[in-house]
């Protein structure tokens, strides 16, 4: 029997050229999170990478119910966003998960989604090897305060998929108001992180 291999496409630098999949949670668009996925893509795409941007606000995904009729289907019953959006995060090798910190969490927007991909709990075998950046804003300028928030985000890819990888938290601290962020140090670590991907 032969085995086929295709080469992956590479960047510019010679790097395999990856498809990145950044989510970016914030219900405010050109918020301080939303803002921070920006220059993570600009340094992605700079360095050749494969970028998709999803705002999670413009997309339809709703509550998971618990009923475990995705154990017969082999994904959720309702007809919104998320399954799309779940076999997205299922065939990137690189994902964004960003959400600003409410009341110490991550947001419910970003939640829901996570929750709903539990209709593909026994396909999570597929995230071995992908790897993870987090991105977090919040009005404290504390980044111990984060750490409940992160690791509500590691419950998800470190505690549910065996060989995910975390490659790194760019911090969004002390950024209150919608663009407080461009004259904070997080706004080029994330363009750096991009460019690292
Ligand atoms: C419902 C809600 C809860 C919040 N909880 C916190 C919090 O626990 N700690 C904090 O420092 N900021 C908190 N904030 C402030 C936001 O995290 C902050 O404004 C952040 O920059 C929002 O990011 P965004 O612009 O990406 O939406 C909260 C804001 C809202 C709307």
């Amino acid at each position: 029997m032969y085995v086929v291999e295709f080469a992956r496409p590479v960047c510019y630098n010679g790097n395999v050229m990856k498809h990145v999949l950044i989510i970016s949670a914030s219900p405010r668009k050109a918020g301080n999170s939303d803002i921070l996925c920006d220059e993570f893509a600009r340094g992605a795409q700079e360095a050749g990478h494969d970028v998709e941007k999803i705002r999670l606000a413009e997309k339809d995904v709703g509550y998971c119910l618990g009923c475990y009729a995705c154990r017969k289907l082999g994904k959720c019953f309702k007809k919104d966003d998320a399954n799309g959006l779940v076999e997205k995060m299922m065939s990137a090798d690189t994902i964004v998960l960003s959400t600003p910190v409410y009341f110490y969490s991550m947001d419910a927007q970003l939640k829901a989604l996570i929750d709903r991909s539990v209709s593909r709990w026994n396909d999570f075998g597929r995230f071995t090897g992908t790897e993870f950046w987090f991105i977090v804003t919040a009005a404290d300028g504390n980044r111990d305060m984060m750490n409940a928030t992160l690791e509500g985000l590691r419950g998800f890819t470190r505690d549910c998929m065996d060989g995910a990888v975390e490659r790194g938290v760019i911090y969004g601290t002390g950024a209150y108001e919608k663009g407080e962020i461009r004259n904070l140090p997080a706004m080029h670590e994330a363009y750096e992180a991009g460019k690292n991907v």
